[in-house]
């Protein structure tokens, strides 16, 4: 699943650090590091001595992280090694949780998910690293990634990236049709997707992740909170509601109204990337990552400035929110290597690293200052729009119980999507659910 380009250089406009310059900043000469980072390629996956840290992540679409460890195996006197995990975080998630439960496996640094935390934290999987992460040094990131990590008191590890959902649009197509601006509600939507497609020959003309997993929660739940609903208030399950319903049952006429083909009922990320970007789509929701892709050797056919990306649209009337996610770096706590361990995500948090993979990946950094580094807001604009859909991104229920509570969401907003429970049906029983199991595990 890893891709790389093979320009080096990305897509990303004109005055992007090409992942060759990037090796070259503040390392040794670029032909050691060329050679080095050759020879971390070839050992890219496991292997090599015991004083290699591993560090696990899912595997990486933008092909930003396997650069960054050769530049940090460089200059540090251990190795780190990528194991790549699945891309779905769900089946990501159990691996780990099988993992820590057999005892701790031989991760050393985790990539991940922001729904984490709590739950890892709660079971002491990861390591506290409240000392080390002080008050001070987290005012310089994003407070809400920095909250994410916050289990009672304590600080699990250091945010890495953020995400918002997002509209993406095919900017030129909305032209040609004489669209001037992207949908701001989904009614608009539902007009305009059909229309433009139709005139492109395309058989649909808006895509999302619906399927039954983690991507498919975050989707449903934007619908939710799009038209007013939501899931908890304070501790209590609130998602039994008329906004909740008004929520999905705009989710499934995208598919009854032939506004969304029927398969995006088991469309992940992975699923919607091609679509979108093969030219086969008007409309895609997505997280900013999405947009790095475009021109790249995987998909040459749509070029970013043919791109248009949006807050995502609201219900009538409704507020303007999509699901907060992101990646943070968190420490085993088992592990041998705790040092070296909190070197390598102290090193990979840092602003170079980080606008690293803001430039070539698309990502929205956690750090403060990077919003207002101008080479990035210059070339990379889902970035500036990222940042303002941040502003209004909603985090998912924070809970030790939260991948239980997710596995409920997702199956009954996929089988609300595929029209095998009504809407009405599908929040009654998630308020049933959800309800005991928050009363079983409180
Ligand atoms: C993105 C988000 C993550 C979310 C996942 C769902 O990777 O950053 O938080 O859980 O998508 O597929």
């Amino acid at each position: 699943m890893t891709r790389r380009r093979t320009d080096g250089a990305g897509t990303l406009g004109r005055r992007r650090i090409s992942r060759r310059q990037f090796l070259k900043i503040g390392g040794a000469g670029l032909a050691g590091t060329a050679l080095l980072g050759a020879a971390g390629c070839g050992g890219g996956g496991e292997g090599g001595g015991s004083g290699d840290l591993v560090f696990a992540m899912g595997a990486d679409s933008t092909g930003t992280i396997q650069p960054l460890i050769d530049r940090f195996n460089e200059q540090a006197d251990f190795r780190v090694n990528y194991r790549e995990m699945p891309t779905d975080t769900g089946q990501f998630f159990d691996q780990l949780r099988t993992e820590f439960q057999a005892g701790g496996g031989e991760i050393d640094v985790i990539g991940g998910d922001v729904i984490w935390p709590a739950q890892f934290a709660a079971n002491g999987w990861i390591l506290d690293v409240s000392d080390r992460f002080p008050e001070e040094d987290r005012q310089a990131f994003l407070e809400a990634p920095v909250q994410s990590l916050i289990y009672e008191d304590a600080i699990y590890g250091v945010p890495w990236y953020t995400d918002a959902g997002m509209l993406y649009y095919r900017q030129d197509l909305l032209e040609e049709s004489g669209i001037s601006e992207p949908p701001t509600t989904w009614a608009e939507l539902k007009e305009m997707a059909p229309q433009v497609a139709q005139e492109n020959n395309m058989n649909n003309g808006f895509i999302f992740q619906g399927a039954n997993y983690e991507g498919g929660t975050c989707n449903g739940l934007e619908y939710i909170w799009t038209h007013g609903g939501d899931v908890l208030d304070g501790d209590q399950i609130v998602i039994d509601s008329p906004e909740s319903v008004a929520g999905l049952e705009t989710e499934r006429s995208m598919v009854a109204d032939g506004v969304a083909p029927q398969a995006v009922a088991t469309y992940k990320e992975t699923e919607t990337d091609p679509a979108f970007l093969g030219n086969r789509m008007v409309f895609a929701r997505n997280w900013p990552y999405m947009y790095s892709l475009a021109g790249s050797d995987d998909y040459p056919d749509i070029k970013p400035d043919q791109i248009g990306v949006a807050a995502l649209p609201t219900g009538e009337g409704g507020p303007t929110h999509s699901a907060l996610g992101g990646w943070n770096l968190l420490i085993n706590a088992q592990t041998q290597k705790a040092d070296q361990a909190w070197e390598f995500v102290q090193w990979l948090s840092e602003p170079e690293q980080q606008k690293f993979r803001s430039l070539e990946g698309s990502l929205l950094p956690t750090l403060k200052s990077l919003y207002e580094d101008q080479e990035i807001l210059d070339a990379v604009p889902v970035i500036r729009l990222g940042s303002e859909a941040l502003q209004t991104s909603k985090p998912r229920p924070v809970s030790p119980y939260y991948s239980d509570m997710s596995l409920k969401l997702a199956e009954q907003f996929n089988n609300a999507l595929k029209g095998d429970v009504s809407p009405q049906q599908a929040v009654k029983t998630l308020q049933e659910e959800l309800t005991n199991i928050i009363e079983q595990g409180g």
